[in-house]
């Protein structure tokens, strides 16, 4: 295995635990190293186990420690035993298994490796050159630890970044869902990422449990960019008699078997529209919701559209409480990595300010336990999902 040698920059990086590193983070070139080669890297102390990829642009990551190493791993062990870690930490979690985030990527010691598990089928994003090279290794570990197919679904985005070539679209089958026991189907040609939004499970059960706890359930709520209607099905599955679900994409068929399936038939209605173009009209109706929940997709993709996602969500935010009845609950959630949590709940804030609506925060909520983070200023922490009492 090479031996790599880190600069300056490199040692003051790993010794605060970082565990991305960028080329200038080496001596010398990287450059004769071949894309997604493990390597070792030295430090005065330790020896640590890593993949490089040289092709990748100076400015962003080329090269992902793994964990300190006595010496050389075979990489396929390595793998294997981060999955098979993965998979028992998600088994500890009662219904986990059933379907979650199997693996979630450097949280769970392999940076690009993203897998997701439904009933009947896994599908595995791969996005880094260190494991692309095992892909149908890694395909057999999922196959025949979970005793499912699983399915290579590639974001051709993101490969990009590590100059991945694309292969054909693998097809895909129809998937069923089961999520704090409620079900969902999805057809594959309208499937997004890597199927479902597992990341607010925690959130939707704690919405359920809020809602059940009420005296007054509400009687309409509605759900703002719904995808295929996983928070509007936990409010019905919870006193809420009937939900509007608003999205822009092609979800009428999932929403109306998603009804049926939970026996929710005649409590639902897909809107397929712009949310924001939505909101308007209602607002122009005079019409208020009891209920109002708002997940919707990134608002920035870098630091540098980090004004432009805050204005977005002000914009989202002021709308929603206009159309907020008095005495309603709206939830309000970010999966934008580049907003923090103090920057989100300002947002709201500073939107309640504005449309004079007074809130009450009831619950604080980030992502499920299959999406693991150490702490709150993790790079693998995104998710954001605040409850309030609108008076
Ligand atoms: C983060 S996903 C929502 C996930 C969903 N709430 C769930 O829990 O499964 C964002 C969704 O917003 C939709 N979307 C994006 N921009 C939109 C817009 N301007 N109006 C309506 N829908 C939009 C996308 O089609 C996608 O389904």
């Amino acid at each position: 295995m090479r031996q790599l040698t880190l600069s300056k920059s490199g040692i003051a990086k790993v010794k605060s635990h970082m565990t991305e590193l960028k080329a200038n983070d080496f001596e010398g070139s990287i450059k004769s190293s071949h894309p997604g080669e493990w390597c070792l890297v030295k430090f005065p102390d330790a020896v640590y186990i890593g993949f490089i990829n040289p092709l990748v642009d100076d400015q962003y990551t080329c090269f992902y420690i793994l964990e300190e190493s006595q010496g050389e791993v075979n990489p396929l062990s390595l793998i294997k035993d981060k999955i098979t870690q993965a998979y028992a930490k998600r088994e500890q979690i009662k219904g986990y298994l059933d379907g979650c985030r199997l693996f979630y990527g450097a949280s769970d010691g392999i940076p690009g490796l993203i897998v997701d598990t439904f009933e009947n089928a896994n599908i595995i994003q791969i996005n880094t050159a260190g494991i692309d090279k095992y892909r149908e290794e890694i395909r057999s570990i999922f196959d025949s630890l979970t005793k499912k197919k699983s399915y290579l679904l590639d974001n051709v985005q993101y490969r990009a970044k590590e100059f991945l070539p694309t292969f054909e679209r693998e097809s895909v089958p129809d998937i069923t869902i089961c999520e704090n026991n409620l079900k969902y189907s999805l057809r594959s040609e309208v499937l997004q990422k890597v199927g479902f939004y597992y990341d607010h499970r925690e959130n939707r059960n704690q919405l359920a449990n809020l809602l059940r706890r009420l005296n007054h359930t509400p009687s309409n709520g509605v759900d703002l960019f719904s995808y295929i209607g996983a928070w509007g099905m936990s409010a019905l599955s919870s006193g809420c008699q009937k939900m509007d679900f608003v999205d822009q994409g092609d979800f009428k068929t999932e929403i109306s078997t998603n009804l049926k399936l939970n026996g929710f038939e005649g409590r639902g209605e897909f809107y397929r529209a712009d949310v924001f173009k939505f909101l308007d009209e209602r607002i122009k109706d005079n019409r208020t919701y009891d209920l109002i929940l708002s997940d919707p997709p990134a608002f920035a993709k870098s630091l540098n559209q980090k004004k432009q996602a805050l204005e977005g969500y002000s914009k989202l935010h002021r709308k929603v409480l206009k159309l907020a009845a008095k005495n309603s609950i709206c939830v309000f959630s970010s999966c934008t990595h580049y907003v923090s949590h103090e920057e989100f709940l300002k947002n709201i804030q500073e939107a309640s300010f504005k449309e004079e609506r007074k809130l009450q925060l009831v619950y604080t909520g980030m992502q499920g336990w299959d999406h693991p983070v150490s702490n709150l200023s993790d790079k693998s922490n995104y998710i954001k999902s605040y409850f309030y009492f609108v008076e």
